[in-house]
């Protein structure tokens, strides 16, 4: 395949997936198929049982179309039009998230009797992509929407949050947890049946993380605090966990340019709009390797090949002195946010193409 291409090994995403399921015996997992929706990662993920958090229509159907149970799908993105609803409630699915009395308003028309999770707006700190105040509902509002699904025909399931992507302080959780406890007393339910704590779980990029472990031990220590008497039943909705270690992007240098800014340019075949979009802000930082690791290193500029000013990907990095136009390198960790990101046709260049593999 030529460069630049993103390699998928489906043994390591059943790995974290096992991993995960090892952590969170109990729980539910909603693979966040905007993560990375390629057939054969879905596919896999399917024939494991994992179940599927989808964003449209789009997802509702490849999760299908690969053998998913429509029952184990949860609409989780709050944001869509009543044909959405429509269209997922007559292929089966069960599970919505809402945040919102107009939503909820679509769901008692279009999906009636749906399982209804209202998602609570959480504290993000320690998130490298944070949603910023996109999503979720206040603790009271998310009472009156648990309350009102009843009234509405629908069935108040659960409570949902998510406390940003590549969350880097476990303890994000536990709030969260609790914050949920006291909406299930405000909304006068005398159990929570789920309770979803979304996605977020980091992966290492440059810089270690916390382990899982640390994660699942955290969000259990803190269901047997909020919840002793009932604990609900756990539900996880994990995207960049499950496939961000999975996958390498295989690029290459383009050029190399000493420019009048004094700096030294090292242009890739592969930037913000083939797929790298998280490196918007430099949010995250992917480890490059190259042919001259161990070798001197310098500062560069590290940037893509389009025509746009903001495709530049770290402004500040070092990297070997020796790179030259031509060098194949390696994006780690890449397996997560960039094939689904990369854009259809900017510049004439194509969407970032993907080779899944199974090294087991
Ligand atoms: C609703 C929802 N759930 C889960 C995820 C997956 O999050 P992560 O990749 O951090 O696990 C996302 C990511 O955007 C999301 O929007």
């Amino acid at each position: 395949m030529s460069s630049p291409y993103l390699s998928v090994d489906l043994a390591v995403v059943r790995d974290r997936l096992a991993a995960l399921r090892a952590a969170l015996p109990d729980a539910r997992v909603f693979y966040a198929v905007k993560a990375n929706p390629s057939d054969a990662v879905v596919a896999a993920l399917a024939e494991a049982g994992a179940g599927f958090d989808v964003a449209s229509p789009g997802e509702v159907e490849l999760a299908l179309r690969h053998g998913a149970d429509p029952a184990g799908l949860c609409y989780a993105n709050p944001v869509r039009k009543p044909a959405d609803v429509l269209s997922a409630a007559h292929a089966g699915v069960r599970f919505f998230v809402t945040d919102s009395s107009e939503d909820l308003a679509v769901l008692a028309v279009h999906a009636p009797g749906a399982d209804v999770l209202v998602r609570l707006a959480v504290d993000e700190v320690g998130s490298a992509t944070p949603f910023g105040g996109k999503f979720g509902c206040s603790r009271s509002e998310a009472a009156g929407l648990l309350r009102g699904a009843g009234t509405l025909g629908l069935r108040p399931a659960g409570l949902s949050f998510h406390v940003g992507s590549q969350q880097l302080r476990p303890a994000a959780y536990a709030t969260a947890i609790e914050a949920a406890a006291q909406v299930t007393l405000d909304a006068g339910l005398a159990r929570l049946p789920l309770l979803d704590v979304g996605g977020g779980f980091p992966v290492r990029y440059r810089e270690p993380v916390p382990p899982l472990t640390r994660y699942t031990a955290e969000i259990r220590a803190a269901v047997r605090t909020h919840f002793p008497e009932h604990p609900p039943e756990l539900a996880v909705e994990p995207g960049r966990f499950l496939v961000a270690e999975a996958g390498v992007l295989h690029a290459q240098v383009v050029r190399v340019s000493q420019r009048h800014d004094g700096r030294r340019w090292v242009y890739l075949d592969v930037g913000r709009y083939g797929g790298l979009a998280e490196t918007e802000g430099e949010a995250i930082g992917y480890r490059v390797a190259t042919p001259h690791d161990g070798g001197e290193l310098a500062p560069a500029v590290l940037a893509g090949p389009t025509c746009d000013g903001d495709d530049v990907l770290y402004r500040e990095m070092v990297l070997p002195r020796a790179l030259r136009s031509g060098d194949s390198v390696r994006l780690l960790a890449a397996g997560a946010y960039t094939a689904s990101y990369s854009s259809v046709a900017f510049n004439g260049l194509p969407p970032l193409a993907v080779r899944c593999m199974d090294s087991d």
